[in-house]
């Protein structure tokens, strides 16, 4: 298994994220709805993966239906997957892909067709993370101490990963010579699985508590952060997981580069700005509970959003792998639309 979510002969194979860094056990699903209620529950996970994850799952849709009922499964499973999870944009680009392939091949071809757009969409976020970890790369300083939030790796892009990617590019490179990882409360993205990560790659890396990065700021040790993202706004206003914001103030109060590396699919040009991005709201027994056990007192209310808005202008440039973007962001974010192979590094 090369990948966190992958093709096998005729289904999906996935890495159960929800079980690390204590198991490695990947899931063998059959149905588009196994596929949707692994997005729900965060099998899969990070904003590549549920796109690629998507793509199959409306594959597995055409599979499991005779031909006569084909239209109607794929229809279903377009409808059933697009509830999932809402912030994360790069599920819709996905969805909408495998749409046009429906109303474009209706008929015998459309299982070839929907898996081969489903593939291609792999193949591209494969590619994309590939140009992102070089091209970001270059932006780290040799000796650098890089702080990552949230898990934006292999796991969570089905691919070579995004800030992450960049982050092992460098440390390939020789240039880096820590990495800081905040532990991202509620679900322990960064705790479970950017360490995991970082440690299987043998790549020197500290844990914190998100409550301790204005510290470690204000100490002098982070030269630089490097996160992923869930939808960029036209305006290169960037939604990623809750906790992202404060770092990137934090990052700005102490003159640190905030960088967010994401493949074109993340970056939604319908939008003018992260006003208009809906912010998935999550169940409350994340926030009170710890590995299943309770910590907060009863009776208590909660607050529970999965992610928050940096606005654009705490952001020193935006890596994507048609190349690295810095403010002002419409204009560059507008360039990019019109240049779908360009400006590769
Ligand atoms: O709720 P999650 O774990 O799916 O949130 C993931 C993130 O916020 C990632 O930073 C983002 O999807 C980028 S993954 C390359």
């Amino acid at each position: 298994m090369k990948y966190s979510v992958d093709w096998i002969d005729d289904h999906v194979r996935m890495l159960d994220q929800r079980l690390l860094p204590h198991e490695e056990q990947y899931l063998d699903l059959t149905t588009s709805d196994e596929v949707a209620e692994a997005i729900c529950n965060m099998t899969v996970r990070g904003a590549p993966a549920i796109g690629v994850a998507a793509a199959y799952g409306v594959v597995l849709a055409a599979q499991g239906a005779p031909e006569t009922e084909r239209e109607t499964a794929v229809r279903r499973a377009l409808d059933v997957l697009g509830q999932t999870r809402p912030t994360a944009v790069n599920l819709f680009a996905s969805l909408r892909r495998m749409n046009r392939v429906l109303d474009e091949c209706p008929g015998e071809g459309l299982l070839d067709a929907l898996t081969r757009e489903a593939l291609s969409i792999h193949q591209e976020e494969i590619e994309a993370s590939q140009h992102i970890s070089k091209a970001g790369a270059s932006l780290i300083p040799h000796g650098a101490t890089v702080l990552t939030h949230c898990n934006a790796g292999m796991i969570a892009t089905a691919a070579h990963g995004t800030a992450i990617g960049i982050i092992l590019e460098a440390h390939r490179q020789g240039k880096i010579r820590l990495i800081i990882v905040s532990e991202t409360r509620p679900l322990l993205q960064g705790a479970r699985l950017t360490a995991w990560e970082l440690v299987r790659a043998g790549a020197p890396a500290t844990l914190i508590c998100d409550s301790m990065v204005g510290h470690v700021m204000s100490r002098g040790h982070i030269d630089c952060v490097v996160v992923g993202a869930d939808r960029i706004a036209s305006n290169g206003d960037v939604a990623n997981k809750i906790g992202t914001y404060s770092i990137a103030v934090l990052a700005r109060a102490h003159h640190i580069p905030f960088y967010v590396a994401a493949p074109y699919s993340t970056i939604d040009t319908s939008i003018r700005d992260g006003d208009s991005i809906e912010i998935e709201q999550r169940n409350a027994t994340e926030v009170v509970e710890l590995s299943g056990q309770r910590v907060a007192a009863d009776g208590v209310q909660v607050y529970n959003p999965a992610f928050d808005v940096t606005p654009h202008h705490l952001v020193t440039a935006i890596i994507s792998e048609r190349g690295i973007l810095k403010a002002p962001f419409r204009r560059g974010l507008k360039t990019l639309a019109g240049n779908p192979g360009g400006r590769r590094k």
